[in-house]
């Protein structure tokens, strides 16, 4: 039977840590540990709850996406790509150095584009609501040429990191234009409590722009595009960057460019994946039409996360296994 009350050096044996980091912590108030006489002892139970603080601290995803997310290691052998923004994989993201990768060019289409969209955004306000909006420059560069008539900026994106980007972008470059941020996953519904509250609260139509290929990042974009369509009322309008478009012929090798990689790195890592453990690759797949990175493990790799067994290996019956996906235009885009 496991015993109910540790010694330092059981609790730190459980802790997997030092003990000597344990008495620091239990001498400074930081670890539930009580002085019995000279001795120190713990509930094995507190040690536990002390283990769950912490893991809510540190917690780089919520509950739900942690289940997202191995159920998709498992499942599909893919890590949705919506994770690789959040936290620090929001700031590599950004700093991944190629206007053309992404959809720089669509920002060109708009340009080329403008009288069209100016018959449309000139006459009346609107509230720009930027769905997946990354960085803001897209949206910081539409209100800027496209129209000034926008009543308010929203962003709405899953990542909070990304948001505060946002935020700064429009802070610089629109200082005076209402600002307001969703954190929020538009694959699990609608938005309609988002679009439902812009209305009421800025008494005009929503403009939804969702740019960038966002669409070629989801799992079924004709669900999200379902989603989208039933958060909309009659006078809205949505534009849609559509999917995976490459007029410049933008070589493969954009997207395999050091930034690149270390951005896709930022959940393998969480996973306990490490860089010696294998190589990111993007390639374009012709089959299936899509433009994906792969993980290659140079050997078996298996590891338990989140309470769940994650494997890599070779000997799972005839299947090669040693694939780990991060599809960024899902079937249906052009490339080349
Ligand atoms: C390819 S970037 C495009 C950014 C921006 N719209 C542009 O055109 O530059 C995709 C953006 O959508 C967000 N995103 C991806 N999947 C999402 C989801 N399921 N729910 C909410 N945001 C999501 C990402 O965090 C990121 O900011």
């Amino acid at each position: 039977m496991e015993r109910p009350i540790l010694t330092i050096k059981q609790a730190a044996k459980l802790l997997q840590v030092d003990p000597n980091t344990i008495y620091r912590w239990a001498r400074a108030g930081k670890f539930p540990a009580s002085k019995i006489g000279k001795e120190w002892r713990v509930l094995r139970s507190d040690v536990i709850k002390f283990l769950e603080s912490k893991k809510k601290k540190n917690q780089f995803l919520t509950e739900a996406q942690e289940a997202e997310l191995i159920t998709a290691l498992v499942g599909r052998r893919e890590i949705p790509i919506k994770f690789e923004y959040l936290g620090e994989g929001a700031d590599r993201y950004v700093s991944i150095y190629a206007p053309a990768v992404g959809g720089g060019s669509e920002t060109e289409i708009i340009f080329d584009n403008k009288e069209h969209f100016l018959r449309y955004f000139e006459q009346k306000k609107f509230n720009l609501l930027d769905v997946g909006c990354g960085d803001g420059k897209k949206a910081a560069f539409f209100i800027s040429h496209i129209t000034r008539k926008a009543s308010a900026y929203s962003a709405l994106d899953i990542s909070a990191r990304m948001l505060d980007i946002a935020e700064q972008t429009i802070e610089i470059s629109h200082p005076n234009l209402a600002f307001e941020k969703f954190i929020d996953d538009f694959e699990f519904g609608n938005i309609a409590h988002t679009t439902y509250y812009l209305h009421r609260r800025y008494q005009h139509n929503n403009l939804i722009t969702f740019l960038g290929n966002t669409i070629g990042n989801t799992l079924d974009p004709h669900r999200v595009l379902i989603n989208l369509r039933d958060s909309m009322g009659d006078e809205d309008l949505l534009l849609v960057g559509l999917a995976f478009h490459n007029p410049k012929n933008i070589p493969l090798v954009e997207y395999n460019q050091r930034s690149v990689i270390e951005w896709l790195w930022t959940i393998p890592e969480k996973i306990g994946i490490k860089r010696s453990d294998g190589n990111i690759e993007g390639i374009y797949n012709k089959t299936k039409r899509q433009f994906e990175h792969q993980l290659h493990f140079g050997k078996n790799w298996e590891r338990m996360y989140g309470g769940s067994l994650i494997r890599f290996t070779k000997d799972l019956g005839k299947k090669d296994l040693t694939k780990l996906l991060v599809i960024s235009a899902r079937g249906g885009s052009a490339f080349g």
